[in-house]
């Protein structure tokens, strides 16, 4: 399988993944680490002596706490050239955060070995996004804003509100949890309790060690009218003018029916007979939807 490799594949690997390799540097005490992002690809090198015919080497993978040999699949690519066997692993995820060990053989005997490279694997929190809803409270505008974070790990973070800069430190409710395995997302709630005033900046920042600073996601308020018509007032009044609307309507077919009703039967008191239809329902207010009239109320069904 590895002689299957032609040149071109091996080299553009090794041009191309060079700070990688560089990055696993098997010597020292401390323990080797090498850091990858979920997503990314990442490169394990298995030195040995560059005369070994690397054509007749096998390199053997595995990882700690398991005693099976890591096997070639869609994202795990093992090659040899001169000096150094490779394991190229694509699309990090992860699950394959751990300890890579290595060994080379030729001819039976070891002539290459990896003392072991921890693999990190970082997924940032970004991007950002704050979802707003407003209410209404006592006439005034208040706001709810929610911040989350992208699918993250480690899952180690921390999440800070800052209003016009400032930091918040009330109103503010934070929860973490795992969407699949060792990904954490996290939401967090910012109740404004004061009335929200145009042109203030709430900032939501998170620190998460696979970012250098903070990211951050912004609101800037806009549009506040400071007299604004709560919005279930403005639902009355749309309500109240629809219901005057379908009675008029019913009032006027009742008129043009009893009208040709009464021409038919030449009657001549059509008149009083349709202010007595009217009067049950004069004493509704139009706005007034929960009022007593039984006709308001049977509207209110059909809208
Ligand atoms: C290296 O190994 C391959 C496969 O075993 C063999 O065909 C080739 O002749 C060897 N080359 C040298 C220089 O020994
Ligand atoms: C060991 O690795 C194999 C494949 O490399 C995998 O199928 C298996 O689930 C792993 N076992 C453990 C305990 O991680
Ligand atoms: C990488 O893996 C994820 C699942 O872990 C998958 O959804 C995604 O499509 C893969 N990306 C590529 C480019 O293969
Ligand atoms: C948040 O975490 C970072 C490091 O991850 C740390 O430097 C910073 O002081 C923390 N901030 C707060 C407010 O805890
Ligand atoms: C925040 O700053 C904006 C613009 O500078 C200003 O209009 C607004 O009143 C400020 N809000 C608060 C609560 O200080
Ligand atoms: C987020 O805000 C902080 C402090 O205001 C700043 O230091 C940092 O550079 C910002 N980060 C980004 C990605 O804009």
């Amino acid at each position: 399988m590895l002689k299957t490799l032609s040149f071109s594949d091996v080299s553009f690997l090794g041009i191309l993944y060079v700070v990688s390799v560089c990055s696993s540097g098997d010597h020292g005490r401390n323990l080797a680490q090498t850091l990858a992002r979920r997503g990314g690809n990442v490169l394990f090198r298995c030195p040995f002596p560059f005369h070994v015919n690397h054509s007749a080497v096998t390199a053997y993978w595995w990882r700690d706490g398991n005693k099976s040999f890591l096997q070639a699949n869609g994202r795990k690519r093992f090659t040899v050239r001169r000096g150094g066997a490779y394991l190229h692993v694509l699309n990090v995820t992860v699950a394959d955060a751990g300890m890579y060990h290595c060994a080379v053989k030729y001819q039976h005997r070891t002539v290459g070995k990896g003392t072991g490279l921890q693999l990190l694997v970082y997924a940032a929190p970004v991007p950002l996004k704050i979802v707003s809803t407003s209410f209404h409270k006592a006439s005034s505008t208040f706001l709810r804003l929610q911040c989350q974070t992208a699918e993250f790990h480690p899952k180690e973070f921390n999440l800070t509100w800052h209003k016009n800069g400032t930091r918040i430190l009330t109103g503010i409710s934070t929860v973490q949890q795992e969407t699949t395995d060792r990904l954490y997302e996290v939401i967090s709630s910012l109740e404004e309790t004061r009335p929200i005033e145009q042109g203030t900046v709430y900032t939501c920042q998170v620190y998460h060690v696979s970012i250098s600073g903070p990211a951050n996601c912004s609101y800037i308020v806009d549009n506040v009218d400071y007299h604004a018509v709560p919005v279930h007032l403005i639902y009355r009044s749309i309500l109240g003018i629809l219901v005057i609307i379908i009675l008029a309507v019913i009032i006027f077919d009742h008129v043009t029916s009893d009208m040709l009703h009464r021409y038919r039967n030449e009657e001549t008191k059509r008149n009083s007979v349709t202010i007595g239809k009217l009067e049950p329902c004069s004493e509704c207010t139009p706005v007034g939807y929960d009022g007593e009239c039984f006709k308001i109320h049977f509207l209110m069904t059909i809208v």
